[in-house]
């Protein structure tokens, strides 16, 4: 079992400001948009916290969505679904989540249970294989285009473009509303930066597909990251919520509380 609230400052504010009558939670369609969308932030927060870039999962099934609308405030959802390692198609479980977004704002409040979360030991071990990998890499790796236009990743870069995955899970939690969803669509370049510490580090430029715009927003990313904790994320990206300046997202890691 696990529990996750984020922004938790902001909940008692909101709940106040909510008007004083009765709230009754509407039940919606399981297979409505919204329904996924609060399920898919809900699991990207998963994904985040779990630090595995070889643990990506996806939403297989909303089985439940409720809708408790706050006028003026926001709308909390609270959704149940079922959940699997991409990779491995292995169920996880059932999560339960309640996702509240602040009118127009970006990044929800998120809170999470699920049957189970725990990094598997495949998983585990091929993320210790990639880091031992780009550790001992003699010249910083480098590439393009992942993947490229026919769908292709080649395999060295699979696990870089999963590194990007989890990374882009931070920047997706970042700058989801309730009704932009963002997913990751395309690695432009990478880079990786030597440390002397303990960490990897690439610089990332990549492409999030916006929804319902349909537009590519291009963003960078600097992920620093070592197995069994969440990457570091700094990110800026162009698009017309936020004009680059990075300040943000400074800001939003430390909120995350990543790096003790
Ligand atoms: C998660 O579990 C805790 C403790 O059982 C419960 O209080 C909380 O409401 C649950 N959250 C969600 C979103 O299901
Ligand atoms: C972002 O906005 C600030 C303040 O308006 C401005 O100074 C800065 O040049 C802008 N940056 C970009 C990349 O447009």
């Amino acid at each position: 079992m696990m529990k996750i609230l984020c922004l938790l400052a902001l909940l008692p504010f909101t709940i106040q400001a909510a008007p004083s009558r009765s709230q009754i939670p509407s039940e919606i369609p399981t297979n409505s948009r919204l329904a996924r969308h609060a399920a898919k932030l809900a699991l990207e927060y998963l994904i985040y916290q779990s630090g595995s870039p070889h643990q990506l999962l996806e939403v297989t099934d909303v089985k439940r969505a409720t809708l408790l609308e706050f006028p003026f405030v926001g709308h909390k959802y609270y959704v149940e679904f079922s959940a699997q390692v991409f990779e491995t198609m292995e169920n996880i479980g059932l999560c339960s989540a309640s996702v509240f977004f602040l009118d127009k704002k970006p990044r929800p409040s998120i809170s999470l249970n699920c049957s189970s979360t725990k990094v598997q030991k495949q998983a585990r071990d091929d993320d210790y294989e990639f880091y031992k990998m780009m550790k001992a890499q003699t010249s910083p790796l480098t590439g393009e285009n992942i993947p490229d236009s026919y769908g292709n990743i080649e395999p060295q870069f699979e696990p870089v473009w999963k590194l990007a995955i989890l990374g882009s899970s931070y920047v997706i939690l970042d700058k989801s509303t309730e009704e932009h969803e963002y997913t990751m669509a395309q690695i432009r370049s990478v880079r990786q930066i030597p440390r002397k510490d303990n960490f990897i580090a690439f610089s990332f430029d990549i492409f999030l597909y916006q929804r319902p715009s349909e537009e590519m927003v291009p963003c960078n990313l600097h992920v620093v990251w070592a197995p069994g904790r969440p990457p570091k994320v700094d990110h800026s990206c162009q698009d017309y919520t936020e004009n680059g300046s990075g300040s943000k997202a400074e800001e939003g890691s430390a909120s995350l509380g990543n790096f003790k």
